[in-house]
């Protein structure tokens, strides 16, 4: 678009001097004409800025076709950027005059300003009724660094679903195209598409499609999208993926030394800690049961804990950790093995023990009673020989009418024993009838153990002697 250098001359003859603004105020300001517009205007490098701007003149004046516009800067001397001159406009390649100036519109764009863009402009209009420089508000333009960052579109990604992300450029300018549009991160397998939209006002945006299958493993890795322009100028926007999941979890155990996750084997009065540990995006809803039934829930912590302390055997169990979000189901279970420490707490072995101890005590009386007797009346096992039963002990018993000690020899079956006992046999004949009379018949049946029977010898070998 062809420029011109031109110099303007008006009311207010030089622009240096309305850059006073008091100065210029006193001698420019004059009723009718009146300017609104921005005091200050940012602009960024490499982008652009629409600037609204409306202007009046007095009634008396009448804009017409070939009413010109133009816009004044201070720099180095006064001259106009933009202008329009006989319904042409003109620009120096970063200032435009783009309102309707027959229209009382003064609207100015700037884009790609250079640092020496920076300062006062200020809108003169030439007719020929009237010459007039507006310096009620003379806009000032701040050249700013490239701060925009470009925009990326929040697409929503979940693990093995293929998605279209957009990287949009900042600003909405008229010329400017950016010279890349780049993505950087751990998207594999993309496929890139770059264009541009264009709008009713010569202006135009740019744009990146990206297309991958995010992984759970991109989850949380950064992305970037990059802009670059003319000059080497360039902004980004960077990113962390967020990869929705379907729930994963381990389950570990404190407390206890567990072979495996599947089981832990516990005694009474153990304390175990079991940590469901969950990985999901985003975050699952974690509920440990025990058989069943709810013992524990969390909606927002992923590592969940299940404490069992002092442990006794209503503990054991099968405990389920199960993790639900939105895109699936994670369960694992372990169990609680209860090792008694003390066998007779069960109840049949209890029982078992009981009978057999009872029978045990029944068969000591027995011996006890036995063992006295037997001291009492060892005189009759003479007697008993007699009849060659062949059971030394039955006899005892078993013949009560023998009342005399019998001399007889032993019977040969039964030699050692009986001889051993002759004292005694003796010594104890008189008592042992009374007694035995009483008892014989119903301890008969009990006492019948050969291993009684050895221990009793012994101990009345030992009677004789003393
Ligand atoms: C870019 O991606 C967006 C979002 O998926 C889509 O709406 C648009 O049509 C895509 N544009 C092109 C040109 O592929």
């Amino acid at each position: 678009m062809p420029f011109k250098r031109i110099r303007i001359f008006g009311d207010c003859l030089s622009f240096i001097l309305i850059v006073s603004q008091l100065w210029s105020n006193i001698n420019c300001q004059k009723p009718g004409y009146e300017i609104h517009t921005d005091e200050i205007v940012h602009v960024q490098r490499g982008l652009c800025t629409y600037v609204p701007c409306k202007f009046t003149v007095p009634t008396t004046i009448i804009l017409r076709r070939n009413t010109n516009g133009f816009w004044l800067t201070s720099r180095a001397k006064t001259v106009a950027v933009a202008y329009r001159i006989n319904s042409l406009y003109y620009t120096n390649g970063r200032f435009y005059l783009i309102g309707d100036v027959t229209r009382g519109d003064c609207s100015f764009y700037i884009e790609e300003p250079r640092s020496i863009d920076e300062g006062v402009y200020a809108f003169r209009i030439e007719d020929p009724q009237a010459q007039f420089t507006y310096t009620d508000t003379l806009p000032y333009v701040d050249v700013t660094e490239l701060t925009d960052k470009p925009t990326i579109s929040s697409t929503r990604l979940v693990d093995g679903e293929e998605v279209t992300m957009t990287c949009t450029s900042p600003g909405k300018c008229r010329s400017i195209v950016p010279t890349y549009i780049s993505w950087e991160g751990a998207m594999t397998g993309t496929r890139l598409m770059i264009y541009n939209i264009s709008y009713e006002d010569g202006s135009r945006t740019f744009h990146s499609n990206i297309t991958f299958t995010p992984r759970k493993s991109h989850n949380n890795s950064p992305f970037l999208c990059r802009v670059g322009f003319k000059e080497g100028l360039f902004t980004m926007d960077k990113q962390m993926l967020n990869v929705e999941y379907s729930p994963s979890m381990i389950i570990t155990t404190e407390g206890v030394d567990a072979n495996d996750t599947a089981s832990v084997i516990v005694e009474d009065g153990d304390s175990v800690t079991l940590n469901c540990i969950v990985d999901s995006n985003p975050n699952a809803s974690v509920i440990w049961y025990k058989e069943d039934m709810v013992v524990h829930r969390n909606m927002n912590k992923q590592v969940v804990t299940l404490q069992l302390i002092n442990i006794t055997e209503s503990d054991a169990g099968r405990y389920q950790c199960s993790a639900m979000n939105e895109h699936g189901v994670a369960k694992k279970s372990i169990q609680i093995i209860y090792l008694s420490t003390m066998p007779e707490s069960s109840p049949v072995i209890a029982a078992a023990v009981g009978g057999a101890m009872f029978l045990l005590l029944i068969i000591l009386i027995g011996v006890l009673l036995f063992m006295y007797f037997r001291k009492k009346g060892q005189h009759i096992s003479d007697g008993n020989l007699k009849d060659a039963s062949g059971n030394y002990i039955n006899e005892i018993y078993s013949y009560p009418e023998f009342t005399t000690p019998d001399v007889s020899p032993p019977e040969k079956t039964l030699q050692k024993e009986v001889n051993a006992v002759d004292d005694a046999i003796y010594v104890n004949s008189d008592d042992v009838q009374y007694s035995r009379l009483a008892f014989s018949k119903n301890k008969h049946k009990v006492i019948q153990e050969q291993e009684d029977i050895e221990i009793e010898y012994s101990e009345i070998k030992k009677v004789p002697h003393k």
